[in-house]
């Protein structure tokens, strides 16, 4: 495998970013796929929360949520003890190298990992391997192609492209959007289908500081500044642009 480096790190700012996510807000392209005696596999998982969604979504089912960080997996146990949900389990594992049998999932579910990913196709060959004949895979994943910044400001947009060229250096890609499908019909799913959302974050202080927190420890402490001068305008919006697709094993 080529290089590999998880950008966002699993400081509390990261991990409180995901936590403000839910199936209901993030998910929400995968429920109609969900039955409610459904095994589901979410890969990537974070702190949990869209897990949580996905698990009252199948009542009758199970849900299995992975994650590669030890303190992402701690959080999401210790969250779902206290919403009092019991079809849930989480354990730690790298997305490359599932620790489930072959065909032992009826859905595959993973949101906002894609983009970290040096080897997409690999991990979705190995969703592929854990999923039943006849099961349906969803990722979602940004493209920052599609982001849309107000008001528009070049020192702005070229601190986001440094954000970008740092996740490319860690083997990761913020255009993945809209390279899904292709990646999902090399991994051998079928009747592949996309669609896309913008994400208009309501605080734009809270984008603007989990940026500019990385572009600190990145030592790139002017387009930090970039970024957190923006975010003051009274003006200011950042929106998001999220690719979804889905696929079926055959
Ligand atoms: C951006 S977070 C998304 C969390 C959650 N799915 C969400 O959307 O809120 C990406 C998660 O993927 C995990 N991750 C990154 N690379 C991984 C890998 N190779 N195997 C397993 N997990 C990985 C990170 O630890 C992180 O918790």
């Amino acid at each position: 495998m080529s290089q590999e480096s998880y950008t966002p790190g699993h400081t509390e700012n990261a991990t409180d970013f995901m936590l403000q996510r839910s199936f209901e807000s993030h998910g929400r392209f995968f429920a109609s796929h969900l039955e409610e005696s459904h095994a589901v596999l979410d890969v990537g998982c974070g702190p949990g929360s869209i897990s949580l969604g996905i698990a009252e979504a199948v009542p009758a089912g199970r849900v299995q949520g992975i994650d590669f960080g030890e303190s992402q997996i701690e959080v999401a146990r210790r969250n779902a003890k206290h919403a009092g949900i019991n079809n849930v389990e989480f354990t730690q594992a790298s997305c490359y190298e599932l620790p489930f049998e072959s065909n032992s999932f009826d859905r595959v579910f993973c949101h906002a990992l894609m983009e970290h990913l040096s080897e997409p196709v690999d991990a979705l060959n190995e969703f592929s391997r854990v999923l039943r004949p006849g099961g349906i895979v969803g990722v979602c994943s940004p493209d920052f192609d599609g982001t849309l910044l107000a008001p528009s400001s070049p020192d702005v947009t070229n601190a986001i492209n440094k954000y970008a060229t740092l996740q490319k250096s860690n083997g990761g890609n913020l255009r993945i959007g809209k390279k899904l499908g292709d990646y999902l019909i090399a991994a051998g799913f079928c009747d592949v289908s996309l669609s896309a959302r913008y994400e208009c974050y309501p605080s734009v202080d809270f984008i603007s500081e989990y940026l500019a927190k990385q572009l600190d420890l990145a030592r790139m402490p002017e387009h930090a500044t970039s970024i957190r001068k923006w975010s003051n305008s009274p003006a200011s919006m950042f929106a998001q642009c999220w690719v979804s697709a889905t696929g079926m094993k055959s």
